[in-house]
């Protein structure tokens, strides 16, 4: 750091597979942030993820705490052991970037939320999408009333099944991605959910279905998620009464098809035509990137996280209830969440 700048963030990294080794790398370069320590029960991947860096490896939480004492701790463990680690990390007075889901189960991820809140440091989770470019234009030009009400949203996230992830079904592993978008575009809650599963490949979990969520406002989300595409498809589609924006996140793209004929005098929707589409200049980014950067402020200055606890357990209890609902049969009410 230059001379007059605050001190930087002392940061580590647990568990360094595909989704860690990137936040060695964006912690490891990113400015008033520095990487002192990482860890991981494989020494494979602490020798590819020091390798060429002055941050150290270590074998367990214990020696990473004895030895460097970080105040933020990205946790990039498989999902169900989220809340031990986050657990031990809190509890040693560290701030914690969990990944999403915020844990394998609600219950799991109100112990995070309490411990943290009982010891007075920040957990964020890592809902990415809300960093991604084309989301945040978008979110301005929802909030600036472009397109009107909004009717529907439609995600559809789907690819081939990654082998590594075994322990939780793909409901729990992608659909928190796009619950947690719709909630923060809308501003709005899910009352109820509808949902559809199938399991093919994965032995334990579904890896496919189909989910419905009703909002308060009474905007309907489609959720099309599953394991099983030969390709990788990302993107959202939000219906309006005055138009369609599309955003894919790969691309970091975002447009929006008019509809010229769209409101009548009464509010209701008059008419609807195929209008002109719009693509958006959008600066593209990397969104664990800029996450990280919300996050490295929040802990700088107190807080509130950038996506806080609450979200993340909203966004898994929306999760357990397409669990139920496939198992059911029958449409889930979403518990409220209050902490
Ligand atoms: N935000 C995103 O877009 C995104 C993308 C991928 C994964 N994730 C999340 O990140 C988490 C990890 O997923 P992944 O795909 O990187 O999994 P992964 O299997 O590739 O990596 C997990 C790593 O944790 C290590 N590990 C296991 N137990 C450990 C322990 N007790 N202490 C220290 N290290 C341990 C493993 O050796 C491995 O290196 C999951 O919760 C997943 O949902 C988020």
């Amino acid at each position: 750091m230059m001379e007059g700048q605050e001190k930087p963030l002392r940061a580590a990294v647990i568990g360094l597979g595909s989704m860690g080794a990137n936040h060695a790398r964006v912690l490891a370069d990113t400015r008033g942030i520095e990487l002192v320590g990482v860890v991981d029960t494989d020494p494979v991947r602490i020798a590819a993820a020091t390798s060429g860096r002055v941050t150290r490896g270590f074998a367990t939480v214990d020696e990473l705490f004895q030895a460097v004492s970080p105040v933020l701790v990205s946790i990039v463990v498989p999902t169900l052991l989220h809340e031990s680690v986050a657990l031990d990390v809190i509890s040693r007075g560290a701030s914690v970037l969990v990944e999403k889901p915020i844990a394998a189960t609600l219950g799991e991820g109100r112990r995070i939320a309490s411990a943290a809140a009982a010891r007075g440091v920040i957990v964020s989770v890592g809902h990415i999408e809300r960093f991604n470019p084309a989301i945040q234009e978008l979110k301005r030009r929802l909030a600036d009333g472009q397109g009107g009400r909004v009717l529907q949203l439609r995600a559809r996230r789907v690819g081939p099944f990654p082998h590594r992830i075994r322990d939780v079904g793909v409901i729990h592993d992608l659909a928190p991605h796009d619950i947690d978008i719709m909630r923060y575009l809308l501003g709005d809650d899910i009352d109820w959910v509808f949902a559809d599963a199938r399991r093919h490949i994965n032995t334990d979990n579904e890896d496919m279905f189909a989910g419905i969520l009703r909002f308060g406002s009474g905007a309907m989300g489609l959720l099309d998620i599953n394991w099983l595409t030969p390709m990788k498809e990302r993107s959202l589609s939000v219906l309006c009464e005055r138009g369609m924006f599309v955003v894919d996140y790969a691309a970091q793209s975002l447009g929006f098809y008019e509809n010229f004929a769209a409101v009548a005098r009464d509010g209701a929707i008059a008419s609807v035509t195929e209008g002109p589409m719009t693509r958006y200049p959008i600066a593209n980014r990397e969104p664990l990137r800029a996450e990280i950067e919300a996050v490295r402020d929040a802990v700088a200055s107190g807080g509130p996280a950038p996506v806080t606890a609450h979200d993340g357990l909203v966004a898994l209890a929306v999760s357990e209830a397409l669990v139920r609902s496939s198992e059911s049969g029958s449409t889930v009410h979403v518990e409220a969440i209050d902490l």
